[in-house]
C-alpha cells in the first residue's frame, strides 16, 4: 500500500491543501484513498467536513484500538478520513512508549484496502512529523515561493534522512511541489528560476516542473470546509494539482521501472 506523507517543517505551506485534493482527484479517478489527520489543528479533518474530536485517535495510535474502526467516510466518494484530534496537541501518551516513532506505522498495519493512503502532517519537525514520515513509503513536501522556505530545506533534509538512517530505510522523496506561486506581475519566471534552481540544487531531480499557482479559491475552501475539487472544480488550482497528480504518477513509475 502506498503511504505518502506531505510533510514540511514549516505551517502554510499548502499541505494540507495539497494532501487533500491530490487525495479527491485520486479518488474521483478510481483510486481509493485514505487521509490521516495527524496534525492538532485538523485543517484536513474541516476540509474533509468531519470534525477534530477524535478522542480515539490517540488510543488508535496506542495500538488499544484499531485505526481501521476510525475511518470515516467522507463527502467525497473513495475518500476515507482518519479525523484528526485536538488531543494531540498533548502527544505524551505517544512519545512516552519506547519506539514511539513507530506508532502510525504499526497501525496502519493492519488497514487495508486503500491504493493510496496520505498523511497530513503537523508543520513542525516534533514526533508525529517523525511518526508519520517512518509509516510512510515516500514524502511529498509542498514548499511555498520565498525565500525564507529555502532556509528550511536543509532542516527538512536532516530529518528525511534521519529517519531513513534510523526508522525506516526505504522512504523515498516522490517529489517537491512548489506553491503559492503568485500569477500577477511579470514573467512568473522571473520570480520562480532563483528559488527553482536553488531547490533543484537541493533536491536533485525531485522538484516538479508542474507547480500550484496562488488562489484565492484555495482560501475559500478553508473558510467554507470543503475540498476545492467540490468548491472550484473548474479552477486552474485544481488543474494544477491534476498536472501534480500525474507527475506524481509519472515519477513513482519512472522509479519502480526495472
Ligand atoms: N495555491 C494557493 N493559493 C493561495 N492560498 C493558498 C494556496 N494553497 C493554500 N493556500 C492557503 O494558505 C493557507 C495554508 O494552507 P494549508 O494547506 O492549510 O497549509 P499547511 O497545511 O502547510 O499549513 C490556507 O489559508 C490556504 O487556504
Ligand atoms: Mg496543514
Amino acid at each position: 500500500m502506498r503511504v505518502t506523507a506531505v510533510m514540511n517543517s514549516k505551517g502554510g505551506t499548502a499541505k494540507t491543501t495539497t494532501a487533500v485534493t491530490l487525495a479527491a482527484l485520486a479518488a474521483q479517478e478510481g483510486r481509493r484513498c485514505l487521509i490521516v489527520d495527524m496534525d492538532k489543528q485538523a485543517s484536513a479533518t474541516k476540509q474533509l467536513g468531519g470534525s477534530p474530536d477524535n478522542d480515539n485517535l490517540i488510543p488508535g495510535l496506542l495500538g488499544e484500538r484499531a485505526l481501521a474502526s476510525l475511518i470515516q467516510p467522507t463527502s467525497v466518494d473513495d475518500l476515507d478520513l482518519v479525523p484528526g484530534s485536538v488531543a494531540l496537541a498533548n502527544p505524551s501518551r505517544l512519545v512516552d512508549q519506547i519506539g514511539h516513532h513507530t506508532l502510525l506505522r504499526s497501525a496502519l498495519d493492519a488497514v487495508d484496502g486503500y491504493d493510496w493512503v496520505l498523511i497530513d502532517t503537523p508543520g513542525d519537525l516534533a514526533a508525529l512529523t517523525i511518526m508519520s514520515l517512518t509509516a510512510a513509503t515516500d514524502v511529498l513536501i509542498p514548499i511555498s515561493l520565498g525565500t525564507s522556505e529555502l532556509d528550511e530545506v536543509p532542516l527538512i533534509q536532516v530529518a528525511i534522512s534521519a529517519t531513513k538512517k534510523r526508522l525506516n530505510p526505504h522512504l523515498e522523496i516522490a517529489g517537491v511541489v512548489v506553491t503559492k506561486v503568485p500569477v500577477y506581475g511579470r514573467n512568473p519566471a522571473v520570480l520562480l528560476s532563483p528559488f527553482l534552481d536553488q531547490l533543484r540544487k537541493d533536491f536533485p531531480g525531485k522538484v516538479l516542473d508542474t507547480f500550484v499557482r496562488q488562489s484565492v479559491s484555495a482560501m475559500e475552501a478553508h473558510g467554507w470546509r470543503r475540498p476545492l475539487t467540490v468548491h472550484d472544480p473548474d479552477g486552474r488550482i485544481v488543474a494544477d494539482y491534476r498536472a501534480v497528480l500525474h507527475a506524481l504518477d509519472g515519477a513513482q513509475a519512472v522509479a519502480h521501472a526495472g
